[in-house]
């Protein structure tokens, strides 16, 4: 731990440069509670972040309470059929509201009663007729924006941000061909980890470790790089057949989605939406990996899976996708274990910055996004 003020841009300087002469971040940045402070402040808070599908919550009254950096926040389904976000804390004297996914036709608050219509609006607060000037209609939910793109929902508490789609800059442009508005989210899986969750972040764009950490289940991966406006980075990996399946399972292949244009025909994406969740889209399905930051060096890791809505309905459709959850099953318990071995390094008091290999632009790319948004002289929070 440095003792002058870690946020003074000399530290950086390194970080700064070009993928081949560029340094890593200091270990600071994924074991300082201070940096952390700082990230959720400058950078979690004034930007979109990604927090589920909309299929996840089909019908009204369809709710899930996540915790996101600290704040507790209710995402549902109204009864006109519109998500929205909400605070997780009562109007009254701020009792945590819902926890976990369920359904409800209005939220009761279980401390005294107050109740929310699930537009957010207080409809019944019993035993408040004698308090003065008590106006119900001032006492509503707190709302949190919420915008979604191709079922994608993501919240932003910055009312100042722009709007979600010039957030995502050119991002849907690659994807139109996917019909991800169209996916259904059939499974999600959770993994508390020991890490700071950039060094997830960072292992899931970059294919250098792929030959040793996964040599024994997806094996290594060569990409190139595509050219991302808005809040994003993307590679692109040339392939005729899903990764989502291990080499030995491919007989069990979902026809692959038919408006895929010649490009994602023959490839797939792997693309990270600032600030923290990945994505891999492939011919035959999509899934993401969302951080949800638990502290400097503790991180809950969420992998979500989708396939189209016709792959869904097959008949073998449940038996056939235990092979991809078998791969993902595989695979992500050796990101799991490198990340803990990472961050267990890095804090050591002896770590010092490193350097980057030309597997690596997106690792250096998603250090200098923080850095644009943390430091001292350019913290702002907004798109490029
Ligand atoms: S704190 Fe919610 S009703 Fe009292
Ligand atoms: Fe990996």
């Amino acid at each position: 731990m440095i003792s002058e003020n870690m946020f003074d841009p000399a530290h950086y300087a390194k970080v700064r440069l070009p993928v081949l002469q560029a340094e890593t971040l200091p270990s600071w940045c994924y074991t300082s509670e201070i940096f952390y402070r700082r990230e959720v402040e400058h950078m979690f808070k004034r930007n979109w972040n990604f927090v589920g599908r909309e299929d996840e919550l089909p019908k009204p009254g369809d709710y899930v309470a996540l915790d996101m950096f600290g704040e507790g926040i209710i995402i549902l389904r109204d009864k006109s059929g519109q998500l929205r976000a909400f605070a997780n804390t009562c109007r009254h004297r701020g009792t945590k509201l819902l926890q976990g996914r369920g359904q409800c036709p209005a939220i009761v608050c279980p401390y005294h009663s107050w109740t929310f219509a699930l537009s957010g609006e207080l409809v019944a607060a019993a035993g408040m007729e004698r308090t003065e000037g008590f106006d119900r209609r001032r006492y509503s939910l707190i709302p949190i924006r919420l915008e979604t793109w191709e079922g994608f929902v993501f919240i932003n508490f910055d009312d100042d941000a722009p709007k979600l789609r010039a957030y995502l800059g050119n991002l849907p442009e690659f994807l139109g061909s996917h019909c991800l508005a169209d996916m259904v989210c059939v499974r999600r899986n959770e993994y508390d980890l020991a890490c700071n969750w950039k060094i997830y972040l960072e292992n899931a764009m970059e294919e250098y470790h792929t030959p040793t950490v996964h040599k024994l289940s997806i094996g290594a991966q060569v990409t190139v790089r595509e050219a991302s406006t808005g809040a994003w980075d993307g590679m692109y990996m040339p392939t005729d057949h899903t990764i989502a399946l291990l080499a030995e399972d491919l007989d069990s292949e979902f026809p692959h989605i038919p408006t895929l244009d010649a490009k994602a025909a023959h490839g797939m994406y792997f693309a990270v939406i600032y600030p923290m969740t990945f994505f891999a889209f492939t011919q035959d399905c999509c899934w993401w990996l969302q951080q949800f930051p638990q502290g400097a060096a503790r991180t809950k890791v969420v992998i979500g899976s989708c396939f189209p809505r016709a792959t869904v309905a097959r008949p073998d459709f449940s038996e056939r996708v235990k092979r991809y959850y078998r791969r993902w099953d595989k695979s992500l318990p050796e990101d799991n274990a490198i990340s803990e071995l990472q961050q267990a390094g890095l804090s050591s008091s002896l770590s010092k910055p490193g350097r980057l290999s030309f597997h690596e632009p997106v690792v250096r790319d998603i250090a200098n996004w923080v850095l644009d948004r943390v430091l001292d002289e350019r913290a702002h929070g907004h798109a490029d």
